[in-house]
C-alpha cells in the first residue's frame, strides 16, 4: 500500500523527456456546445511512437490553426468525420526530421504534410513534401500551402475572373482571402475585400493590392452599394452569415460564387451546413443564371503541387503578399481557434512550437 510518509525523489522533466523521449499533444476533451473554449481541449503527455520501414518522425515547428478544425470537434459528419473524444487535433504542421525510415528524408530536412497537434509526429513519407530552403518554412502552412492551394483552386476553378469584372472576398486579410484577391487581380479584375477592422482593411487594400475594401462591421449594404455600384461578377464565400446574404443579393448577370467557407456559422450548436436558412434562392439562380458551387480544396490534389510551382517565384519577388500571425507554444493552439472564428487573427495564424533551423530563411 502507498505509505505517504515516504517521497520517492522525482526526475527534472527536462532529464524525463531526453531520456523517455515523451512528446506533447492536444486532444479534444470534450464535446463542445455552441461557442468553443479552450477546456473543450487537453493537452496530455505520450511516448515517442515507433517509426515502421517507410515512416518518418518530425519535430514539429510550426503548426496550423484552421477554421475548419471547429467543425471536426462535432459530433457527426460535415465534409468528414468528426473526432473522437480523445482524438488528437489533425492540424497540418511543418516539421523538421528526426528520425527516416524512408529513402526521401534524411534527417535534419524540414517537410510539410504531418498531420497533429503535437511536439513529435510519426508520418508516412510519402505524405511529406520537402520544404526548399529559400522559402520561410511557415509559408508551406499559409500562402503555399493548403490556404494558398485553397484560394488558387476556388477562384480558378469555379471564380474565373476575368479583365473588369468585379470581385468581392470575404476574410480578405486571412492566407485564403488575401491569396484569392491577389489572383484576381492578376486576372484583371477589379477586387473587393470584406474584412473586420480598419486595420485589416487598410492592409488588404495597401500591401495586398484590392482595390477597395470593406469593414464588415459598419454599414455593410451602403458600402456595398458605393464599391460595387453594377454589382458582383465573383463572390468568393469565406465567411457566409449576414456578409455573405448581403453580397448574394448583388449578383450580376452569369456571376460566379464559388462557396469556401461559412465561418461565421461554425460555432452554431446545429451547425450541419444543413439546418440554415438558405442564403441561395432557386429563383436568385435562374434570374441571375449563376454558377454557386462548394468546394473542398482535397478534392482536387493535383493543384497542391500546381499552386506551389506557380507561386513559389511570386512569394520569392514579394509580387504575391501574406500576413502570418505566429502564436508561440502548443499549449497556446486552443485560444488561437478559439479567437480566430470571432476574427481576432490578423493572417495565417499559426503556433511556432520549435525554433527554425538556421540554414532556413
Ligand atoms: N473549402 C476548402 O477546402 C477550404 C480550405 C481552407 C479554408 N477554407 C475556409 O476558408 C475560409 C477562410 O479560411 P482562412 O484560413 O483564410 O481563415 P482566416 O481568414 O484566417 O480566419 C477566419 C476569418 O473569418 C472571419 N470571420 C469570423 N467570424 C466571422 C463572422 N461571424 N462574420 C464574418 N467574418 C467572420 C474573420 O475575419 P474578419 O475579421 O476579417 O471578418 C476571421 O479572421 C474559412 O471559412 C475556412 O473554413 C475552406
Amino acid at each position: 500500500m502507498h505509505n505517504p510518509s515516504v517521497r520517492f525523489p522525482r526526475r527534472p522533466i527536462r532529464e524525463r523527456i531526453m531520456t523517455e523521449k515523451t512528446l506533447e499533444a492536444v486532444v479534444l476533451a470534450k464535446r463542445p456546445d455552441g461557442s468553443i473554449t479552450p477546456d473543450v481541449f487537453a493537452t496530455v503527455e505520450r511516448l515517442w511512437p515507433a517509426i515502421k520501414e517507410g515512416d518518418v518522425l518530425t519535430r514539429t515547428l510550426f503548426a496550423s490553426v484552421d477554421p475548419y478544425m471547429r467543425g471536426i470537434l462535432n459530433e457527426g459528419r460535415t465534409y468528414r468525420e468528426g473526432l473522437a473524444v480523445g482524438d488528437m487535433i489533425p492540424g497540418e504542421t511543418v516539421g523538421q526530421v528526426i528520425q527516416s525510415k524512408h529513402p526521401a528524408f534524411r534527417e535534419g530536412a524540414v517537410v510539410s504534410g504531418a498531420f497533429g497537434w503535437a511536439t513529435v509526429l510519426a508520418t508516412p513519407g510519402d505524405r511529406l513534401v520537402r520544404v526548399p530552403d529559400d522559402v520561410p518554412p511557415s509559408t508551406y502552412l499559409g500562402v503555399l500551402g493548403m490556404p494558398g492551394t485553397t484560394a488558387y483552386s476556388g477562384m480558378t476553378d469555379i471564380g474565373q475572373p476575368k479583365a473588369g469584372e468585379t470581385v468581392v472576398i470575404s476574410a480578405a486579410s486571412g492566407p485564403v482571402g488575401a491569396t484569392a484577391g491577389q489572383i484576381a487581380r492578376r486576372a484583371g479584375a477589379r477586387v473587393i475585400g470584406i474584412a473586420g477592422s480598419v486595420e485589416k482593411c487598410a492592409w488588404v487594400t495597401e500591401i495586398a493590392g484590392f482595390d477597395g475594401c470593406i469593414n464588415h462591421h459598419e454599414n455593410l449594404d451602403e458600402q456595398l452599394d458605393a464599391l460595387c455600384p453594377d454589382g458582383v461578377d465573383v463572390y468568393y464565400e469565406n465567411v457566409g452569415g449576414t456578409v455573405g446574404q448581403a453580397v448574394i443579393r448583388r449578383l450580376r448577370n452569369h456571376a460566379r460564387v464559388p462557396i469556401c467557407g461559412l465561418v461565421a456559422d461554425y460555432n452554431d450548436r446545429d451547425y450541419s451546413g444543413l439546418a440554415h436558412a438558405p442564403t441561395i434562392s432557386a429563383a436568385m439562380l435562374l434570374f441571375r443564371r449563376a454558377r454557386i458551387e462548394g468546394f473542398i480544396v482535397g478534392d482536387r490534389p493535383e493543384r497542391f503541387a500546381e499552386w506551389r510551382a506557380l507561386a513559389t517565384p511570386w512569394v520569392q519577388e514579394g509580387s504575391l503578399v501574406y500576413k502570418e500571425q505566429i502564436v508561440k507554444g502548443l499549449d497556446q493552439a486552443p485560444l488561437a481557434l478559439v479567437g480566430q472564428l470571432s476574427g481576432q487573427n490578423f493572417g495565417k495564424l499559426l503556433v511556432q512550437v520549435a525554433d527554425v533551423p538556421t540554414n532556413h530563411e
